[in-house]
């Protein structure tokens, strides 16, 4: 990462204790910290509404760091200096007094810094709390200051587009757009960043990134764990808008946008929204055809023993809330006329994993034959997000040997083998970004309002019609058959990146 020269900052975490802040937020603040990202000057205020002393406060954030940070448990020297800038504060989000108390510690510290420091407020709550932090710091003006004081909103971003552009019309009552950063964490994924690079800095692909090249795309985000204990929240959103609506949209986005005009945020982001834009409407034909939910039952996941999703804790024991959404869409523009894109997430599935894969047309003529040509359809290039961070590039190599024999090969970019310096968490990245003022990767109220408004067809169909299969998938498998048909009636199947290589396993299958 370029080290920049950054503002002093007084940073606030609504939940502050909360898990989010426990596992991602503070770890990510302290390898910020160790690798000299924060500036000199800088406090974190971690708000939580009961009592809980300093010294307790900082073990609780201690064991986090040890147990979640990507640099291993915390060096007592580091750990020592880090700890000194975050404070517990005890405070109601909806309470006056905590935003009054809030001004004046803030002002304490621009004074001692001798500078009006950066405010970053990160909205780390339930969704109920954002109107009233929103209208409590807008009335304690602590984000008076357009350029340089800024909100984070964690998703959910509504639970619709009706809710969200509540949501957004709530949030620019208060505050302007440029101050609102709307994280979806994938976006600060080091190779969902990379893949901007590999598309808009090399011609060779993007000279062939287009319809004529590309028989289909797949995008895949498969988990190979429960809900575990975020019942709550998830029973109320599902698979389509826990992943589908955020996740996967912006994946497909960064995928097929058009190259902006330059890496400006505001350009950049409108190419995205573009993408979403052209997403042809699904009718309700679509929704039944092209659009398959499933939930997971009863088995076994990683040798262990996994209960159903409806005995999940904090389950309707009758849900018909989806763990898993398989879909067909298309991009209506020029350049993606007719090209499927499938998405697909779930969990409890066979392996976690992320991957993007494209899916090149075949040879106009083929002059080997059938004999010598074992695979028809070799040329993919599979972008593994995680937990592999790869790009391989797959095409057909001549065999060494007296006769032709044609075979795919495999060409490989691995970050563990190009680079030695390790790959920072998406949400140091995102911190650090929205620190430094860089809203690029940071969703705009109309990229939310385009991707809720390319789901809702299918929120309305199935808000009519209950699943009638549910439970239909296994732990461990990779969804409900039905996912299988998607493609499989297109002629086409689910491509993954299997533990020993893509060729090695393919080539078993040949011989
Ligand atoms: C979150 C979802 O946004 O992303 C979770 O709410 C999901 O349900 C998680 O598990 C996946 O993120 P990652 O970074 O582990 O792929």
């Amino acid at each position: 990462m370029k080290k920049k020269e950054t503002s002093p900052a007084n940073i606030v975490i609504f939940g502050g204790k909360g898990d989010l802040a426990w596992r991602k937020l503070i770890p990510a603040f302290y390898n910020l910290f160790i690798n000299g990202f924060l500036p000199g000057q800088f406090a974190i205020y971690g708000v939580h509404y009961e009592k809980m002393d300093q010294k307790d406060y900082e073990a609780h954030l201690l064991k986090g760091v040890n147990t979640f940070s990507r640099s291993g448990p915390a060096k007592k020297e580091q750990w020592k200096k880090f700890v000194q800038h975050i404070f517990f504060f005890e405070g109601d989000f909806t309470a006056d007094d905590t935003f009054r108390r809030l001004a004046v510690t803030l002002t304490k510290n621009d004074k001692e810094w001798k500078n009006r420091a950066v405010r970053l407020f990160y909205y780390s709550v339930s969704p109920r709390f954002i109107e009233p932090i929103s209208l409590l710091l807008s009335k304690f003006a602590l984000a008076d200051e357009v350029l340089r004081d800024r909100i984070v909103v964690e998703k959910p971003f509504g639970s619709d587009l009706h809710t969200a552009m509540e949501l957004n019309q709530l949030l620019t009552k208060h505050f302007k757009e440029s101050q609102i950063y709307r994280i979806d964490h994938y976006l600060g994924k080091e190779t969902v960043q990379n893949l901007m690079t590999f598309r808009f800095a090399n011609i060779v692909y993007e000279s062939v990134w287009n319809h004529n090249y590309i028989d289909h795309i797949q995008i895949t985000v498969a988990e190979n764990i429960g809900v575990g204990g975020r019942g709550n929240y998830y029973e109320q959103a599902g698979a389509l808008r826990d992943m589908i609506q955020n996740h996967l949209l912006q994946l497909l986005c960064v995928t097929a946008m058009e190259p902006p005009v330059s890496m400006d945020a505001e350009d950049i982001r409108n190419k995205k929204v573009d993408v979403l834009k052209a997403v042809r409407p699904l009718t309700k034909t679509d929704v039944k055809r092209n659009v398959v939910r499933g939930q997971y039952g009863a088995g076994t996941l990683n040798g262990k023993k996994q209960v159903p999703y409806r005995k999940e804790k904090n389950i309707n024991p009758k849900s018909n809330t989806e763990t898993f959404v398989a879909l067909k869409l298309f991009v209506d523009n020029w350049r993606w006329q007719n090209v499927p894109f499938y998405l697909r997430t779930g969990k409890c599935l066979g392996k976690s994993t992320s991957l993007i894969v494209i899916q090149f047309k075949q040879i106009p003529h083929n002059l080997f034959g059938n004999k010598i040509l074992f695979d028809p359809k070799p040329n993919q290039l599979i972008i593994s997000i995680q937990p592999e961070m790869e790009i391989s590039l797959l095409f057909h190599a001549k065999e060494p040997g007296v006769k032709l024999q044609i075979r795919p090969v495999e060409m490989d970019f691995t970050y563990k083998e190009s680079y030695d310096a390790p790959v920072p968490e998406a949400y140091e990245t995102l911190l650090l970004e929205a620190l430094e003022c860089d809203a690029t990767l940071f969703m705009r109220a109309d990229q939310v309002e385009a991707a809720w408004k390319v789901v809702t067809p299918i929120l309305e169909s199935w808000k009519k019609e209950s699943p009638l299969h549910f439970p239909n998938y296994q732990p461990g498998s990779w969804g409900p058959k039905a996912a299988e048909a998607l493609v499989k009636k297109d002629d086409r199947c689910w491509t993954l990146l299997p533990e020993n290589g893509i060729i090695k396993n393919r080539v078993k299958k040949m011989k």
